[in-house]
Formats: C-alpha cells, structure tokens, sequence
C-alpha cells in the first residue's frame, strides 16, 4: 500500500449514501490542508458517484469551502447511486471522467456502500482513499463515525422533550431512531435520555418483555415510560406483523422506518396504557455537527489528505481512541460494527 509521496496533484472528493452533519468539515479540511501542505488541486464531484458518472462536477478551492466548517448535511450534495448496478462497468465509467479531468486520485467519503464501491475501485486499479461517515456508526476500522454524536445528542434532546409530555399525560412514549444494522444510536440516547426499553438490530425482541418492563415499572408507582427502538430492530419470529416503508435502493438495502407505530399499537393493546410514536427519521441527520464532529471530521479529513498524499490507497482513515489510523478498506468494510454486548447490558439494567 506504500508508494511514493505524491507531488502536487488533482484529487477527486466526493460525498456519497445519506447524509450526515460533519461532511464539510471534511470537505474544509481536505482542500485547506491539501492545498497548504502539497499545494494539490481538488475537484469536488457532486451528488456522490451520479457527479463522477455524469462527470458534474466543481472546483474546490480555498474560497469555495470558506465558512462551511460548522454547515449540516454537504455543499456537494450525495445520492446512492452505485456506478455497478444492474451489472454495468462501473470501474471504466468512473475512470473515464477521471482520465477526462486528469485526476490522480480520488476521496470518497461515505458509509459502507459508497466505501464499498471505492474498495471495487481500488482493486481494479484506481488511486482511491476512504473517509468513514455515518449517523449509523456501525463502519468497523473507527471507532466512532463523524455525525454520530450529533445525531446521539439530537435524539437525547427529543427524549427529554417527550418527558415532559409522557409524564403530563401517563402516556408511554416510543422513540424510533435511525440504526439500519446497529443500535448504537438508540443505545447511547437511551442511556443518556433515561429509556426504560432500547430495542436494536442485534437482538430481536419480545414484545411481551417490552410490556412486562412496562408493567413493573407503572406498578412501582410510575406513569409513564420512554421506547427507545432502532428502525431496523425487529420482532422475535412469528410474534408481531410488521410492515416497512417499501422499496431497497440502488445497493439493495430496504427502506426501513414505521416500527415505532407497531409499537404504539401493540403496547397500547397489551398492556391499556395510552402509548404515542415519534419517528425522528432525517432530523438526526440535519444542521450543525456537535464540536466533537468537527474536531473529528476534520481529523479525518487531514488524515486522508495525508494517506493520499503519500500514496497510501485503498486505506480507510479512522480513530482508534485518540490515534487516527488507516486501515485496508477491505478490511474495514468486511464487517458492520455492531453493538457491545457489555454496552447493551448496561442499557438493560434501567429498563422496566
Ligand atoms: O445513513 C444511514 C441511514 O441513516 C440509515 O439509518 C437509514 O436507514 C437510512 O440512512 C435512511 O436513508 P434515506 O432515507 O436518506 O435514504
């Protein structure tokens, strides 16, 4: 993976999957510390891969990413296109525009699908580095995604809102949160919102526990309670009928969301405690990221600058408790990374 440090060059950045509080601080501090250090030029693609396979695509200098440090979601806008599907020659598409532009090398920030297509480029030849983003955190090789602590602190402050209205009116709240194969949102926002319930991905659960938590908790003299459930948590088999939004996108994936309304039935039904559903759904990804994800994105962003500019390709850049490090995108992305166990256990001694 080692090559030689690059001279001044043109890299390729782009921004794809869903969208997340901190991509302009990378997007900042990609092009300032390129163009400070290697004097490299950038060309920022828009709308994810769509830009790179339309070839619509921007210059980024150092007054286009002027002032978007603390800006949501991305100046260069994303899509889930994947350059692959149905079978096309994503590789020869994408390497077209590259060659047209006369780019070197290119940095794709994304979660696991946009990563995904940037390891398929790479093992055919493409000079490409990875930038790890997601609310969803679940992007083994990091620690921790920028845009997760946002969203975390987003829905902390939602579950203390509804607080105050499920305990005016006796009502049990359930909250559903993004987290497609993990529950780390749900888990670090239950945890810090006080839930009495968190139900993930990693574990199916039984609604009849859920009520049981319910029931202990309203016998000890308490009104109201807090669900916390991920949008991909799902039922132990055979006990509820559930039903998604419709429809997988470009990578397959299916459009989740509308557990939490199963919930409010189902709870309401069996235990007769008034029950109402909150979808927080997009505003988790929306507006400003927290300082933790600045500093980390931007941290980030330096990082893969560097990996690029010394040649190392086909690395994912991440954080390892305070050490950024790199890791072979195959590896990173061989896994999702789902949920401590041990974290989940200490979520479950508040339940009920
Ligand atoms: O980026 C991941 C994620 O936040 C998932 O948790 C969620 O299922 C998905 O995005 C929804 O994305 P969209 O509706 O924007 O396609």
């Amino acid at each position: 993976m080692q090559a030689a440090r690059l001279g001044a060059v043109k890299i390729g950045l782009l921004t794809g999957g869903g969208d997340c509080p901190g991509l302009n601080a990378t997007i900042r501090a990609v092009v300032r510390s390129g163009v400070a250090r290697g004097g490299h030029e950038f060309v920022g693609f828009r709308n994810g891969w769509a830009g790179v396979l339309a070839d619509n695509a921007i210059e980024l200098t150092l007054q286009s990413t002027a002032g978007i440090l603390p800006r949501g979601g991305t100046i260069l806008g994303t899509s889930r296109t994947n350059p692959y599907a149905d079978g096309a020659d994503g590789t020869a598409a994408v390497q077209d525009t590259l060659q047209g532009r006369g780019i070197d090398a290119l940095l794709a920030i994304g979660g696991e699908d946009t990563l995904g297509v940037a390891l398929r480029l790479h093992e055919d030849g493409v000079a490409v580095v990875g930038i790890p983003k997601t609310i969803d955190n679940d992007l083994d090789g990091t620690d921790v995604t920028f845009g997760f602590q946002t969203a975390v602190q987003i829905v902390t402050d939602a579950i203390d809102r509804l607080h105050t209205t499920a305990e005016s009116h006796h009502r049990v709240m359930v909250v559903e949160v993004m987290g497609r194969h993990a529950g780390w949102i749900a888990v670090h926002a239950g945890i810090a919102g006080g839930a009495d319930a968190i139900l993930v991905p990693e574990r199916r659960f039984d609604i009849e526990a859920v009520c049981g938590h319910l029931r202990r908790r309203h016998e000890r003299g308490r009104s109201f309670s807090i669900v916390v459930v991920a949008e991909g948590a799902m039922p132990l088999e055979g006990t509820l009928q559930t039903t998604g939004a419709g429809g997988t996108d470009a990578f397959g994936h299916a459009r989740l969301g509308g557990i939490g309304v199963t919930l409010e039935r189902e709870i309401e039904q069996r235990t007769g405690y008034e029950t109402r559903a909150t979808i927080l759904g997009h505003v988790q990804r929306g507006g400003t990221p927290t300082a933790f994800d600045r500093v980390l994105a931007t941290r980030f962003g330096v990082a893969a600058m560097e990996a690029v500019a010394a040649g190392r390709f086909g690395t994912m850049v991440g954080v390892r408790g305070s050490e950024i490090v790199e890791t072979p995108l195959a590896q990173a992305l061989s896994e999702p990374k789902l949920l401590d166990p041990k974290l989940y256990e200490t979520a479950e001694l508040f339940f009920g």
